[in-house]
């Protein structure tokens, strides 16, 4: 091993092992952007007559609030929303964040243009070496729109009812290990079975079973590509694990270009995502790459796993917790699918009324993104402000999701909440935890099938409590904010 490796290794195992706040110390070393920064402050202090978003100041000059806000974001957003209204920046990391908070300022975000406010800017680095060239953030915007629609026309409502059987099979067949009754880890199983769902629906039978435990690694490896240090540190660092990452990389399109492969060769066409893809064009004609298709499969497995394990993990603890509403959500499965619970069906799962508020409901309180950003390349009018290019634009839907003036009893669980006609005070950018505009999510409606079954399934199998009544706090220290200790108790109903 050289010394550059080494020195790379001890930095990774800081970054790994500590939080945002260490993280950022360990940055800050590099000082990637001091030059950039000067050049800000310079333009700041020329604005002319621009009137600028209100700055947070701080006596840290190169960190900032990154502490603060790596500590706690959404009570630090909140009370910058108190003290300084629905526009507000800030500095972490010689970085300047403008959060447009609120309904009205956030806007401004979904109905820009991506010129204006960049996606590719501030993503790309993420995930480009994770799915690949060619996709996603890699291509301009109208390319992956483009792309974007492809995978839409593979979420369809034939994909979805033959989803529901496999996904209803899977969950019964990952479960068989927890027994009679006991304390697990719901986060942990929620997460494996869902690689298992999502490469089943999305990815089709073939790669399904494939998914042993080496390739589960190197999912896990790529996945390690998403991590604040990849944000943060220079791609060039020989941390091990960006090499990890990139060598799955690798390792996974050999996998996908081999059944891409046998698709393009087999006499008859299955009906299936991969199946939409491989028959795809872009409005030229121009058919998908291989390369293009497998860096959409991972992109998909990825875009839909973190967030759905996580959401589906917070609605069981939001469901232990209240046992009367748990109660409630399995009478409703007799009766919409019959006393004695046969097999479930696409067309019950719209029925399940309940069980899909709880799922808006835990969506509300625990986005799985709390935070869309774009980086501002044209000036932005916002109100009386002017946001100069080169910030951050940020809008977060955990803040938006309960602030005071938009929702009553904000921060509590209830589902029946969205019986009311207006319960966002009308206000067009208060729920939006699939974002809106040019960006918006094509994954909601898959992610309601899935999640939906899973419960369906979980809630026929088991009862379930909290432990010791503890629910489980908020682990801030993943860019996807996850339940700690998310330990669940478990009870076989049969
Ligand atoms: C509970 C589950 C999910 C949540 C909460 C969620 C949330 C989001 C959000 C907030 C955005 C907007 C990002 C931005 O504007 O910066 C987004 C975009 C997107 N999501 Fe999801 N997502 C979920 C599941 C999925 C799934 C299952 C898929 C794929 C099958 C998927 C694919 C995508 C894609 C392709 C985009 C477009 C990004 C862009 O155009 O820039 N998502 N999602
Ligand atoms: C928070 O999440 C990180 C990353 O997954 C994990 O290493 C850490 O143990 C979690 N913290 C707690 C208290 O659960």
């Amino acid at each position: 091993m050289t010394l550059f490796e080494m020195s790379g290794q001890v930095l990774e195992r800081a970054v790994e092992k500590l939080s945002l706040t260490s993280l950022v110390l360990a940055t800050s070393v590099f000082t990637l952007t001091v030059g950039y920064l000067g050049k800000l402050m310079f333009k700041q202090q020329h604005a002319g007559h621009a009137k600028y978003p209100p700055h947070i100041p701080s006596s840290v000059p190169f960190l900032g609030h990154a502490v603060a806000f790596g500590r706690s974001p959404i009570e630090f957003l909140e009370q910058a929303y108190e003290k300084y209204g629905p526009v507000v920046s800030f500095t972490m990391v010689g970085k300047t964040f403008t959060y447009l908070l609120g309904s009205d300022t956030a806007a401004l975000m979904f109905n820009s243009k991506n010129e204006d406010l960049n996606a590719e800017d501030v993503y790309a680095r993420l995930t480009t070496p994770v799915f690949g060239k060619g996709v996603a953030y890699d291509v301009p915007n109208p390319l992956f729109l483009e792309q974007k629609k492809m995978l839409k026309t593979g979420l369809n409502i034939a994909h979805f009812k033959k989803h529901v059987e496999v996904i209803e099979e899977e969950t019964h067949e990952y479960f068989k290990r927890w027994g009679r009754s006991g304390e697990r880890d719901l986060f942990e199983a929620l997460s494996e079975l869902i690689i298992l769902t999502a490469s089943r629906c999305l990815h089709g039978p073939e790669i399904r079973s494939m998914l042993d435990e080496r390739v589960a690694q190197l999912y896990a490896d790529l996945d390690g590509g998403f991590t604040h240090a990849a944000w943060l540190l220079p791609g060039w660092l020989p941390l091990p694990s960006f090499r990890r990452r990139d060598r799955a990389h690798i390792e996974i399109k050999k996998i996908f270009y081999k059944v891409i492969k046998k698709r393009r060769d087999a006499q008859e066409k299955d009906d299936d995502m991969l199946q939409t893809l491989v028959d795809a064009t872009y409005k030229d004609g121009r058919p998908l790459s291989d390369d293009e298709i497998a860096g959409m499969l991972i992109g998909l497995l990825l875009a839909g796993q973190h967030t759905s394990s996580t959401t589906s993990a917070w609605m069981g603890f939001f469901l232990a917790r209240d046992r009367a509403l748990q109660k409630r959500c399995y009478n409703e499965q007799k009766t919409i699918c019959g006393e004695d619970l046969p097999p479930l069906h696409y067309d019950q799962l719209k029925d399940l009324s309940l069980l899909d508020r709880c799922l808006k409901e835990t969506l509300r309180l625990r986005p799985p993104i709390m935070t869309m950003m774009r980086m501002a390349k044209t000036p932005q009018t916002v109100g009386e402000y002017t946001i100069p290019p080169g910030h951050q634009v940020c809008v977060s839907p955990t803040v938006n999701h309960r602030l005071q003036d938009t929702w009553s009893d904000r921060l509590e669980f209830n589902p029946d909440r969205y019986l009311n006609d207006n319960p966002a005070a009308g206000e067009k950018f208060a729920y939006i935890p699939f974002g809106a505009g040019r960006h918006r999510c094509i994954g909601e409606n898959f992610a309601y099938v899935q999640i939906k079954t899973i419960w369906s399934t979980l809630l026929r199998l088991f009862d379930f409590e909290l432990v010791d009544g503890n629910f489980p706090e908020v682990n801030y220290t993943t860019m996807i904010h996850t339940p700690t200790e998310p330990i669940i108790v478990e009870k076989k109903k049969f």
